[in-house]
């Protein structure tokens, strides 16, 4: 199953689908420096930590071969401005650095290498960077769907889909592999507030794949799984500290304490790109406040008050302590603590 390409190359352009404008409308934007790609990921025309990573890989490519005519000290100067402003699209998801470290390795591999060279060898990684992520999908999709019992009704909050990914998808990425293996999985969307990536991209995804979905507002996951409605919660995860502390869309965290009240197993799909060892709990990873309109409105319409004081962090951090287990390419990492996760690194 691999309906959407949420990133390709074609022609020598970046195309990535308009996440803003789905469902109501489906077109793909193109892309031809690091700076419009940047825009993109700040736009969140592409979201979602695994594909923030690949957009970023070929904005890196993208610049290197707009850039490829230029003598060596500009090439190099361009190409630096390129990681800059490429890292300061967004600060939550750590894929983009992860990612950006990853082209930079490629690159001061053969720094001394004609530009042209340097250019292809990127754009080659950009490509690979997206391939990898789709096969580590698939490998966690298989781990996670064992988790997953027949007939199970699984939660999931914001877009951990194709969508947020190269392809298949994390928290998605589960729930599509346990459908393949011929599991009767029902999904229940929590729309998102504010920038309703449950409602508008994660019930397209299945509504496009005939997995049953039911669209919920964020405020009914309690009442749900305190009649027994909810059997498991799957999410993706934006970046996991040290410590096993996980940062995801902002009201992951309400959805986790709900999900230990009610005894029920809350899931995190998480491939190892997207955990920090440099960060030991989650109280320091950095948390994107996003602007006032998208909490007073949504696109043209203002339902707020005119001078509201407004707060609108994107994410938040769900204790190491709530999660039932990691799902990662390495297999899954029940009750996850510091020791557990920097095995998987081992
Ligand atoms: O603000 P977004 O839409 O980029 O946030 C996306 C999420 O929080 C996802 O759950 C996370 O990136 C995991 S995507 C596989």
């Amino acid at each position: 199953m691999q309906v959407v390409e949420t990133l390709r190359w074609n022609n020598g352009r970046l195309e990535m689908i308009d996440q803003r404008v789905l469902p109501a409308r489906f077109e793909y934007l193109a892309y031809d420096s690091a700076a419009e790609v940047a825009e993109g990921i700040r736009a969140m025309v592409v979201r979602g930590a695994p594909a923030i990573g690949c957009a970023a890989a070929y904005g890196v490519a993208l610049e290197a071969l707009a850039c490829r005519g230029l003598g060596a000290g500009e090439f190099s100067a361009a190409l630096q401005k390129a990681f800059d402003v490429l890292a300061a699209s967004r600060p939550t998801a750590v894929n983009l650095f992860w990612a950006l470290k990853r082209m930079r390795a490629v690159w001061q591999g053969i720094k001394d290498r004609p530009a042209g060279e340097i250019a292809e060898r990127l754009l080659a990684e950009a490509h690979e960077v997206r391939a990898e992520d789709i096969r580590i999908n698939r490998t966690m999709g298989a781990y996670g769907a064992a988790l997953l019992k027949d007939g199970a009704r699984v939660l999931t909050h914001c877009n951990a889909g194709a969508l947020a990914t190269a392809g298949h998808g994390t928290a998605l990425g589960v729930i599509r592999s346990a459908v393949e293996a011929g599991k009767r999985i029902s999904v229940i969307a929590d729309e998102t507030r504010p920038f309703l990536q449950g409602a508008r991209l994660t019930a397209w995804e299945m509504v496009q794949e005939g997995i049953p979905v039911t669209l919920i507002t964020d405020s009914m996951a309690g009442h749900l799984m305190s009649r027994g409605e909810v059997d498991a919660v799957v999410v993706g995860t934006d970046r996991v500290a040290a410590n096993g502390d996980v940062a995801n869309k902002i009201g992951t965290y309400m959805v986790a304490v709900l999900a230990r009240r009610h005894g029920i197993p809350f899931y995190v799909a998480c491939p190892l790109s997207t955990i920090d060892l440099g960060i030991a709990d989650g109280a320091a990873i950095p948390i994107e406040e996003r602007a006032a309109e998208e909490v007073t409105g949504f696109r043209e319409c203002q339902w707020a008050a005119i001078g509201v004081a407004v707060r609108n962090p994107a994410f938040d951090v769900t204790p190491a302590e709530l999660v039932s287990g990691l799902i990662t390419e390495k297999g899954v990492v029940l009750r996850p603590d510091q020791e557990r996760i920097a095995a998987l690194f081992g």
